[in-house]
């Protein structure tokens, strides 16, 4: 593991290894142990979009692993006039000993690793969103003790989130519906190669476009917002295509009884998910955000150790 783009490019091996490490770490910040294995490290978090957990998360868990994070918005960089990705990604590879960054085009992120001589984290694309999908897949071992075997249920656009949820339950062999309105399907190339991957997995991912079908025994169900960073032109459309996605008591009811209903943050209540579910017992979304600091250490000693 040389960078964190796509969960795609990580073996089952590695995917363990995060776990476990995630476990670790998470232990030991319970028992308010000391661990500072990156003394004397920076890590540069560029943010050409907006963020809370992301954000919070990363630059806290630098902090806790003995480390240091610098915000850098994109806005502020000479990115903004014109330098190129390529420039960026070489100049800051001579201070700093990790770049975390969240932007638009993924293309970008890609060009990022393949310049910088250090490593390079992806904290949400366009296309992608993969420390989001490790915390949940990491949260649902933590909260159920498997994954194999549990039919998890993604309501909602077919976004960065859903696109990550393809490749990690392929890689790991689970059961995944990605259910979503017609032309808001998760992307085509990614289905693709997830679909291959799961041949030797034994994965099955399944696309629906039925809410009530889709959810019936579901162990998990998912869901994001409707309106991604990037999409506010199309709020009016979306809100009117999305609104039988909603994850609201009545769908819930088809869902097994022990379900847990999972969202990455930011919420927009009353739209992809009410109240009534949201502050039930069966939400675990703050688990996750919890989560994406413990994983996203284990993450930064693996890369940056
Ligand atoms: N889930 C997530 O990435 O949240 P932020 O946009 O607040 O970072
Ligand atoms: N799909 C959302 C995720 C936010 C964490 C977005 O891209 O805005």
């Amino acid at each position: 593991m040389k960078n964190l783009i796509s969960i795609s490019d990580l073996s089952v091996k590695d995917i363990k290894k995060i776990f476990n490490v995630t476990k670790q770490i998470k232990q030991k910040q319970r028992s308010n142990k000391s661990y500072t294995p990156l003394k004397g490290k920076t890590l540069g978090m560029i943010f050409g979009k907006a963020s809370t957990r992301t954000r919070v998360s990363f630059e806290v868990g630098m902090f806790q692993l003995g480390g240091h994070a610098l915000f850098l918005s994109a806005s502020d960089l000479q990115l903004k006039r014109g330098e190129t990705i390529v420039d960026t990604a070489k100049t800051l590879s001579r201070y700093l000993d990790g770049i975390m960054i969240r932007t638009y085009s993924h293309k970008d992120i890609v060009n990022m690793a393949k310049y910088a001589t250090i490593p390079v984290i992806n904290g949400l694309s366009d296309m992608l969103h993969p420390c989001q999908v490790l915390a949940d897949l990491y949260t649902i071992l933590e909260k159920k003790q498997i994954l194999k075997g549990l039919k998890i249920v993604y309501i909602g656009d077919g976004d960065n989130v859903a696109n990550s949820w393809a490749y990690g339950a392929s890689k790991l062999g689970l059961q995944l519906v990605l259910c979503t309105p017609k032309k808001y399907e998760p992307n085509k190339e990614v289905i693709k190669e997830a679909k291959k991957i799961s041949l030797s997995t034994g994965a099955n991912i399944i696309l629906s476009g039925d809410p009530s079908s889709a959810v019936k025994d579901a162990d998990i169900v998912y869901t994001d917002i409707w309106i991604s960073m990037g999409k506010e032109s199309e709020l009016k459309t979306r809100l009117k295509v999305f609104k039988p996605y909603q994850v609201n008591g009545k769908l819930l009811e088809k869902a097994k009884n022990n379900a847990m209903v999972m969202h990455c943050l930011p919420a927009h209540r009353g739209e992809e998910i009410t109240n009534e579910v949201m502050d039930s017992s069966k939400f675990i979304g703050f688990d996750q955000a919890e989560n994406r600091l413990h994983l996203q250490k284990a993450i930064l000693v693996l890369l940056m150790g």
